[in-house]
């Protein structure tokens, strides 16, 4: 037994009155009603009331003196309270002190811990990280954290998985962003790059006759942040060899569902399946938040003769799509200030407008109700299967990709602003993803990583048709957000050649960059999938929190840096020196 705590706050509400403890923590709450001074303290594990008898002149005045995170120690006797309080978990109880000692003092915290939510700005929060960690909203977080890594580590030790450590530095692995580059003074004028994701290594450790590799890694990405991305983030990340995507997909359900129960949170009763085109069909996203029940309808064909001048224009065109979702009982609520808002929601997207149509009991109301004839109107409430009191919301675009991104942000604000989510998560499973993406100038890049295998069928297309070329990529997405992802691999040494020189690299491009995982295919790989699932997105969404930052010990900001340690700051030019770089602006 420590001389610093005989229990923990939480341990206290099982014990008898008289029962003498020693606890040790930081002082929450002072209240010094004169007769009487009543001081909250706080543990790792909870709060306790401590007062002392009114007669002991010498504690009474040692806790009149105590301030906000000083830290203490102290002895008494556990009492029941007089007046309890039933919100606190230590309520009714209290301990009267008749020793205390003040380990440290504190300078007043610059913004108070005692809060469930501090109004403090996120970016003093972060340049005091520990005192923020102190409140027990994030200190819940990290526990729990701590709490579902255990889980899923169990889940993978349980299955015969081998936990192997991959470099850190290391060569560029493509993952779509940038690299974070170190230099290195051994080599002047040549740098590591920190791992995007342990991806070619974990392929190497299937060659080296590893079958079931993971690993609780670091990855370290220099892309635009949003709530959902770090630039340095942690990612379960697995790998098994002989496998195909069930095996893949099964073992991810088990690991999700350690995860859940580590959080107590019901996991889903069943994980449905979708394809990539059946995601982009009815949700218009390739993470599509199955919480609310609207689908998205394509229009197009209804509306090839409609003399409605955008939509006839748009579903002539090579590509044009006219996409619609039902509000439901939305034409009495959403008032013309509502569409005018829903309107502006979709010009980010690039989209044209926002067609409606309240269908009431007596009438369709409609700007564009004077350009569609009444059999047209009987269609597309027909096709989308609306009823009377419903309004359909409506995108038409020559790019397809306008149409489903506008209309994808649209269906989730319609949920929300109708009240539609389901309380309860819903996982699903997104498959069969293309190979690849158009770029910004209309070149081809892989959705994925270019390690990805093409569905058998497809090989033909490569050359012809790459956009349209299916690979045996999938992703698993809770609630709307991409938790992980993976594929079965190429373990064909040309073909995964091949497959570089589509995506434009040269044979020496290919060589320097890719040669060495290249030969190694050559020498007998196996068959081989995996995934990685992003944790911190698990445990910011197991917790219900807005954004990753409230998951992670030391974030960095949305600017890329650590107000804490004020990273990332300039080098000693001595530092420059000794890897042979100046700086060419100083
Ligand atoms: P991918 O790039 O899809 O796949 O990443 C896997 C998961 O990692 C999480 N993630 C992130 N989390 C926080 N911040 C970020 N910047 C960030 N980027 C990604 C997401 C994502 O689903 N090597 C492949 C996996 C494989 O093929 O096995 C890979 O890294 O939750
Ligand atoms: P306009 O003739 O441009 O004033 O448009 C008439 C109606 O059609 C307005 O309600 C617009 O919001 C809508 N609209 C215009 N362009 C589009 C489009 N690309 N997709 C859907 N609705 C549109």
């Amino acid at each position: 037994m420590s001389k610093f705590r005989t229990h923990t706050a939480a341990e206290l509400s099982i014990l008898q009155p008289e029962t003498e403890v020693t606890l040790s923590g930081w002082v929450h709450t002072v209240r010094d009603l004169g007769g009487l001074v009543f001081c909250d303290i706080r543990d790792h594990s909870g709060v306790i009331q401590i007062t002392c008898k009114e007669e002991n002149a010498a504690i009474k005045s040692a806790l009149q003196e105590l301030k906000s995170e000083w830290v203490v120690t102290f002895t008494g006797q556990i009492q029941n309270r007089e007046n309890p309080n039933k919100n606190q978990v230590n309520g009714a109880i209290e301990i009267i002190v008749d020793k205390l000692t003040v380990l440290n003092k504190a300078i007043s915290p610059v913004f108070p811990i005692d809060k469930e939510d501090t109004t403090a700005d996120e970016i003093t929060r972060l340049k005091h990280r520990y005192l923020d960690l102190r409140r027990p909203k994030l200190a819940h977080n990290i526990k729990l954290r701590h709490h579902i890594v255990q889980a899923i580590r169990n889940a993978l030790n349980n299955a015969e998985f081998l936990e192997v450590e991959t470099p850190m530095l290391t060569k560029s692995t493509p993952e779509g962003a940038r690299d974070f580059i170190v230099p290195s003074r051994v080599h002047p004028g040549t740098c590591f790059a920190l791992p995007q994701s342990p991806q070619l290594f974990k392929q190497l450790l299937m060659m080296s006759g590893i079958p079931r590799y993971y690993q609780i890694v670091k990855c370290f990405r220099d892309e635009d942040l949003r709530k959902d991305r770090q630039p340095e983030f942690t990612q379960v990340d697995l790998e098994m060899s002989f496998v195909d995507e069930s095996d893949i997909i099964a073992i991810t359900n088990i690991l999700l569902k350690a995860a859940f129960e580590a959080a107590k949170r019901p996991f889903p009763a069943a994980i449905p399946s979708l394809t990539y085109d059946e995601a982009m069909a009815s949700y218009g996203c390739d993470r599509p938040d199955l919480r609310s029940p609207i689908v998205l309808n394509d229009l197009t064909p209804q509306l090839k003769t409609t003399e409605f001048k955008v939509f006839n224009a748009v579903a002539n065109s090579k590509r044009g799509l006219i996409k619609a979702l039902v509000a439901p009982n939305a034409a009495s609520q959403f008032s013309r200030k509502v569409m005018d808002e829903l309107t502006e929601q979709v010009k980010p997207f690039g989209a044209g407008g926002l067609a409606y149509i309240h269908f009431e009991e007596n009438e369709v109301r409609s700007p564009i109700a004077k350009f569609l004839s009444e059999s047209e109107l009987g269609s597309i409430k027909d096709a989308l299967g609306a009823k009377t009191g419903d309004t359909v919301l409506i995108v038409a675009d020559e790019n397809p990709h306008i149409v489903n991104q506008a209309l994808a942000h649209i269906r989730l604000v319609v949920s929300e602003k109708l009240n539609l989510f389901a309380a309860e998560d819903r996982l699903v499973w997104v498959t069969d993803f293309p190979l690849f993406e158009e770029t910004d100038n209309g070149g081809i890049t892989p959705m994925h990583h270019p390690f990805t295998s093409i569905a058998p069928e497809d090989i033909d297309k490569l050359d012809s048709a790459p956009l349209e070329v299916k690979s045996r990529a999938y992703d698993v997405v809770l609630n709307g957000v991409e938790l992980g992802g993976g594929s079965i691999r190429i373990h064909d040494p040309e073909f995964q050649s091949k497959l570089f020189s589509v995506l434009g690299l040269t044979e020496t491009e290919i060589n320097s960059k890719f040669g060495f995982f290249i030969d190694a295919l050559k020498y007998g790989t196996p068959p081989h999938g995996g995934l990685a699932l992003g944790l911190d997105r698990i445990v910011m969404l197991l917790t219900d929190s807005a954004s990753l930052r409230d998951v992670i010990a030391f974030p960095k900001t949305t600017t890329m840096s650590c107000p804490l340690t004020d990273a990332p700051s300039k080098v000693d030019s001595s530092q420059l020196d000794e890897i042979g770089w100046s700086l060419v602006n100083d």
